[in-house]
């Protein structure tokens, strides 16, 4: 069955291009990005993983650690990174797990047989330090994903973590929030010191609480 929000992150041991892991240990207490790539030496695949370690800093500065997954051996993953670092100008600084058996691939569906049978498609998982998926993302192999909409949620994920709010459509860090529905009036006055904008009873905003 596909996995869902609020399940746990299936662990498992790999082979990567930083050596082998235990997935679950790997990530330790840190938030984690998982996301797949249909194949080696593939345009779209170049430029995503050329992205990812050109913005590095940002998911470090949010305490996330990413990994990529590709189902083709380790030496053709250390010969396509020549070619990453090459045509993107940057250094590879993550591992990409060499699943060749197609093992990460099952445990996290990511084959859709209905699209390929063999490759994987675009997923992203993003998980928490308590080991649960927190977002799910899948594109086709055509579309190249936008990493900083990831880190945008993933700074939506970790405020929501911490406090009564949620996000509105296309916020970012620093933007007014919505007092989640779940909090009455008067808690919302105690809980958010720099005030409550009511434009509804169930639409309710508040400066961005701080860390
Ligand atoms: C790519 O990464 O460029 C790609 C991979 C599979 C199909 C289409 C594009």
């Amino acid at each position: 069955m596909a996995l869902r929000l609020g399940d746990v992150a299936p662990d498992f041991s790999a082979t990567t291009t930083e050596g082998p892991i235990q997935f679950h240990q790997w990530l330790g207490n840190s938030w984690g990005v998982l996301f797949s790539h249909p194949a080696d030496y593939t345009p779209v695949c170049t430029t995503e993983l050329g992205m990812v370690a050109k913005i590095k800093a940002e998911f470090e500065k949010r305490h996330v650690k990413v990994i990529a997954v590709s189902v083709d051996p380790l030496d053709s993953h250390h010969g396509w990174i020549k070619d990453i670092n090459e045509t993107q100008r940057c250094t590879m600084n993550f591992p990409i797990i060499a699943d060749e058996g197609r093992k990460v691939a099952a445990l996290y569906d990511m084959i859709h047989p209905n699209v390929d049978d063999k490759a994987t498609v675009r997923s992203v998982f993003v998980i928490g330090p308590d080991k649960k998926i927190k977002l799910t993302l899948t594109y086709p192999a055509s579309t190249g994903r936008n990493f900083v909409e990831i880190l945008r949620v993933i700074d939506s994920l970790q405020l929501t973590a911490n406090h009564k709010v949620a996000t509105p459509a296309d916020w970012k860090q620093g933007e007014d929030c919505i007092v989640s529905p779940t909090v009455s009036d008067a808690d919302a006055q105690k809980l958010f010191p720099h005030g409550i904008r009511r434009v509804k009873p169930y639409l309710r905003y508040t400066p961005q609480p701080s860390a």
